[in-house]
């Protein structure tokens, strides 16, 4: 079937327009030369005679031209002549000249009258092809002078059937050999393309069983290295797990032990995993930030032990560290070291919320929001990267360490920490979006920060498009070679790699197995809304961020209340909105906004008891999150525009019942991989409210096929992978640039001979 639809019909479509084609090229040029002859021959047999006829003409013998005429139409395909005088009388015929045929029709087009004076008719050689009943015929008549006195022309009647024939004839021998051409054009390029994939098959295979690179040939070079990094990257892999084992926190502890030596981990992150709060009944208690970034990096931390350096902002922060600022976490399980780095009101302002957040944030995501770039900001960035460079200095307990630098708050650390330690593995990770290079261009500071993160060993994305921009980026500012194969930017002798890691999540997650079962989480949730046990529940999960797409999440649900009036009074949609950035104008108009709308809506559906929009406004615990995720019947994440999106992962990691549908904006990196989601583009709320409907009126088993195939991808693709790619990654180029400070060692002292 397979082979019909892809070769044979193609090839029948194309024969049969050349067929059609050529067949229409053949028949006119055809009977334009076969009338052009038949005249030629008309013309040469009447001048042929012309001398006997008009002797015989003259005597008017007309027994004698009709002995003439009959002998030059011998010829099969003349059928007859006739000899027509002055006046268009017949005068002479040859035996079978066809009945129909009268010298006073053919007469009006041989002569018309004369227009100089003693010229009365103008005699001219005329000829047409003319259907008849019983065939096709082709007329001419030829004049015949003497000494220019006209005595009258000279009609043929030529059959064409013959020429209709030969016409076919060709016909069917050039279609034949179109068609021939055609399958043998096709065979052969089918062969030749077979031809041609053994040969590659063979010629990878050599390749990759590793053949000798000097008789490679030169197309091949740039797939090889693609295809040899991705086969020794899976050779890694799989030596690196016990045979087909997935990767989990064991896993990636013992990828540190064998592949970096057990090295500690310096995690350089603004956000602290856990923040110790003063609360006003008295006692202190520990808060889970609501952070991607701290949803990510906390599993691989407590996998791999080491020091966690971060900004000490919550208000008992200071009464639970040491005298280094060090509190070990996480409470009860202590496993790892927090190091928090206290910064001044002044500092916070300038660095977080000033470059940091109304700068770069804003740079990075298309979500409409202008970004401001103060110099006095700029200041602060500087010296707070600085700042925490040198904390994660004191921390580190070798020359060469291996440093995770973490986000848009630390563009400048990894150039500053590759001063402070030239042999360290700086491994940078870019949480958000990584903008195309014009817009790129609007930050006024935009060299310092390329020269920054060029600090780094490698310097990691969530997507390849994201890393492509980041190429174009430092190509049209700096001076510095890329090598687009390699993926590298080669500045002072030194690569930094630029490559995509998708973060991820642990999956199964450790909230998910803390949280009580399914049933439980929804009638909790239930009795807390005042939801009756048939309503229908959809969740969103979000920072009071504008590029999540709130607004436009709340508006989706409006225009399908709107549209599908039967889900009205029956569905609520709650959203957990924890405040963030809130010094930020931006933010807290964001707030109001949020506020504004989910009073409008509720405005205009409540009924007794009823109110399609929940704002739950305040910060969550992730247990509490994971319980409304379990509650729900749909879980829509809109963000206008974002690098991942955890919250859709997790959604997916809480369902262990395999149900729950998810809704996700197009602009996530997150619905590139989790393609079993209902993907929306969040500003066209029509398409958004029929996915809300769309998702409710799922078949359960749609909804099971769905989030298993999920599930399923998330166990694999989980955070432990994404870590140990990177530190994979940062193996590699650590016994690199370990050979080479050795081989300098080694040339030095026969240098200094
Ligand atoms: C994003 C950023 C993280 C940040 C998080 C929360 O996910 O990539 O670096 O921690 O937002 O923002 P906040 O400003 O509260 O840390």
């Amino acid at each position: 079937m397979r082979l019909l639809v892809r070769f044979v019909l193609p090839v029948l479509g194309i024969l049969g327009i050349l067929v059609g084609a050529s067949s229409f090229l053949v028949s006119t040029t055809f009977r334009r030369w076969t009338e052009k002859d038949m005249a030629l021959r008309a013309e040469l047999a009447a001048n042929g005679a012309r001398e006997g006829l008009v002797h015989y003409w003259r005597d008017s013998d007309r027994a004698a031209m009709e002995r003439v005429l009959a002998q030059i139409t011998r010829d099969e395909r003349m059928v007859g002549a006739a000899a027509c005088g002055y006046d268009c009388e017949l005068i002479a015929v040859s035996p079978g000249f066809p009945p129909g045929f009268d010298c006073a029709t053919v007469g009006k087009s041989v002569r018309e009258p004369g227009d100089a004076p003693g010229i009365v008719w103008k005699w001219k050689i005329w000829s047409e092809t003319i259907q008849v009943a019983g065939g096709r015929f082709h007329v001419t008549a030829v004049p015949i002078f003497d000494r220019g006195q006209a005595f009258g022309f000279v009609t043929f009647v030529q059959d064409l059937s013959y020429a209709d024939r030969r016409q076919s004839t060709v016909l069917k021998y050039a279609a034949a050999g179109l068609a021939f051409f055609a399958v043998t054009a096709s065979l052969l390029t089918v062969l030749v393309a077979r031809f041609s994939w053994r040969e590659w098959n063979v010629e990878m295979r050599r390749l990759l069983r590793g053949g000798p690179s000097h008789s490679m040939r030169p197309e091949f070079q740039p797939i090889m290295r693609d295809l040899r990094e991705l086969v020794s990257q899976i050779a890694v892999e799989a030596h690196t797990g016990p045979r087909g084992s997935a990767w989990t926190a064991e896993r990636l502890r013992q990828t540190l032990r064998q592949k970096l030596h057990g090295e500690r981990i310096t995690i350089l992150a603004n956000r602290q995993p856990y923040m110790h709060q003063k609360n006003p009944e008295g006692g202190v208690s520990v808060l889970h930030p609501a952070s991607g970034l701290v949803t990510a990096l906390e599993p691989v931390m407590r996998a791999c032990s080491g020091v966690w350096v971060a900004h000490g902002n919550g208000s008992a922060d200071r009464d639970v560290v040491d005298e280094r600022a060090h509190v070990q976490v996480p409470p009860g399980e202590e496993s790892y070291t927090l190091r928090r780095v206290w910064l001044s009101p002044e500092e916070e302002r300038g660095y977080y919320y000033g470059f940091s957040n109304e700068g770069l944030w804003p740079l990075c995501h298309l979500a409409h929001t202008r970004p401001l770039f103060r110099d006095e900001d700029w200041a602060y960035y500087q010296s707070v990267n600085a700042k925490f460079a040198d904390a994660v200095r004191s921390e580190v307990d070798s020359d060469d360490p291996i440093i995770l630098v973490q986000d848009y708050h630390y563009a400048l650390a990894p150039r500053m920490l590759r001063d402070r330690l030239p042999r360290a593995t700086i491994l940078t990770f870019w949480h958000i979006p990584w903008p195309n290079s014009e817009r790129f261009g609007i930050c006024p500071w935009h060299d310092e920060i390329l020269e920054g993160l060029l600090g780094s060993s490698i310097l990691g994305f969530h997507t390849q498009q994201h890393c492509n921009n980041f190429l174009d980026a430092v190509d049209r500012f700096l001076e510095a070679r890329i090598d687009r194969e390699r993926h590298a930017i080669i500045q002072g002798g030194r690569a930094t790699l630029i490559r995509p890691y998708p973060i991820s999540i642990d999956c199964p997650s450790r909230w998910a197995k803390l949280v009580a079962p399914v049933a439980e989480c929804r009638a909790s949730v239930f009795a807390e809304l005042g939801l009756p046990p048939d309503a229908l529940l959809g969740v969103g999960v979000d920072r009071l961020d504008y590029t999540k797409g709130i607004e436009e999440r709340l508006l989706a649900v409006e225009k399908f209340l709107e549209r599908f009036p039967q889900y009205q009074g029956r569905f609520t949609f709650a959203q957990l909105a924890a405040p963030s950035r809130t010094a930020i104008e931006r933010y807290r108009d964001l707030n109001t906004n949020v506020e504004q709308l989910a009073a409008r809506i509720n405005g205009r559906f409540e009924r007794a008891g009823y109110h399609p929009i929940v704002l739950l406004r305040r910060h969550h615990e992730p247990l509490d999150v994971f319980r409304y995720y379990r509650a729900a019947d749909l879980c829509y994440v809109s963000s206008l525009h974002d690098g991942m999106n955890l919250v859709a992962k997790e959604f997916v990691s809480a369902r262990d019942d395999d149900r729950g549908v998810l809704i996700l904006s197009m602009f996530t990196g997150a619905a590139m991989e989790l393609t079993e989601s209902l993907v929306v583009n969040p500003y066209d709320l029509r398409q958004a409210s029929e996915a809300l409907a769309a998702a409710l009126s799922m078949p359960a088993g749609e909804q099971e096929d769905r989030m298993r195939s999920m599930r399923l991808y998330l166990t694999e693709f989980n955070v432990y992978r994404w870590a140990g790619r990177m530190l994979l990654d940062a193996a590699r180029v650590r016994s690199r640039d370990a050979m080479s400070h050795r081989l300098v060692n080694h040339l030095r002292p026969i240098g200094r001979m």
